[in-house]
């Protein structure tokens, strides 16, 4: 361990942490850190974030990896596969925390907030989420008292919903933590996709050429777009949605109303991509 912290390699949560908060290392490492169960500890990406300290199952032990959310992976700044820094911090009890919500809400008791976000760890700059029937709502928290290094949210807290803000940072909409089975694809396309995408650098340095373009195909429904849409926000990239009908109309030589306005709404994709490259 280095004067900064223990280096852990970065994988994905289990699904029973998705939204605590949590951050799984193996019992050395919590040795290392002279940490326990429930402590919490401070993770240094490319961002600094919190999170509560629990340990791995058995069989992770050993491994010198760490288990992050896609929300925690989101407000340290860093990917699956990816190294980062941990140390233990001290956390005082929130007395208020400041949020600012992401996208439009409904209107939503503040006290809900202490309820839902109860004993999670936060500090300035960090994304929550809340569950809210069935979907979630995503904040950005903007003020906490008092100033310390770590606030844990108690039932105590009281929580003020501000404006939303303009120049918040977003949050992953899908992770990788949201998609059931289908472990061999994700993996797959994450080697496809998320791999040149992050590290061009390693293909050009074997000179290969990573691959221009992936087809999922299978039965409906079966997370074909959500998996597209995972790997976009875990590589940061823009993801755009146009259907199927939208891209075969181009070919059409008629140009009847319906098939205008298709072709409009493919220039306006076009248009899109333009301003993203
Ligand atoms: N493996 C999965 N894990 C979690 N949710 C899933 C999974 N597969 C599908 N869903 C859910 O089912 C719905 C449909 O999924 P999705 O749109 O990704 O399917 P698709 O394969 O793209 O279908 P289509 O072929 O019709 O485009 C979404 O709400 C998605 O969240
Ligand atoms: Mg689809």
């Amino acid at each position: 361990m280095s004067e900064n912290g223990l280096s852990l390699k970065v994988l994905e949560a289990y699904t029973r942490d998705v939204g605590r908060g949590v951050a799984r290392i193996d019992y050395d490492s919590m040795d290392t850190l002279n940490a326990s169960t429930g402590d919490v500890i401070e993770l240094k990406g490319k961002r600094r974030t919190v999170a509560k300290c629990l340990p791995l199952y058995p069989s992770d032990e050993g491994k010198g990896i760490i288990r992050i959310d896609g929300l925690g992976r989101n407000n340290s700044g860093i990917a699956i596969g990816d190294t980062i820094t941990v140390k233990k911090i001290k956390a005082v009890p929130a007395e208020k925390v400041v949020v600012a919500p992401l996208e439009a809400i409904p209107p939503i008791d503040e006290r809900y907030l202490a309820d839902a976000l109860e004993s999670v760890p936060l500090i300035k700059g960090d994304n929550v989420m809340v569950p809210y029937f069935g979907g979630r709502l995503t904040f950005q928290v903007i003020g906490v008292t008092p100033a310390a290094d770590a606030v844990l949210v108690t039932q105590k807290t009281t929580f003020h919903i501000a404006e939303k803000g303009e120049t918040l940072r977003g949050v992953p909409q899908v992770t990788y933590e949201d998609i059931g089975g289908i472990r061999d694809e994700i993996k797959k396309v994450r080697e496809m996709i998320e791999l040149p995408l992050r590290h061009p650098e390693i293909f050009e340095k074997l000179g290969i050429e990573a691959p221009k373009g992936v087809l999922l195909y299978g039965p409906p429904g079966t997370g074909k777009t959500l998996l597209a849409k995972a790997v976009a926000n875990e590589s940061n990239a823009h993801f755009i949605s146009i259907s199927g009908p939208e891209m075969s109309c181009i070919s059409d030589v008629i140009i009847n109303g319906w098939i205008r306005s298709k072709r409009k709404s493919y220039c306006n994709f076009c248009n899109q991509q333009t301003k993203c490259n």
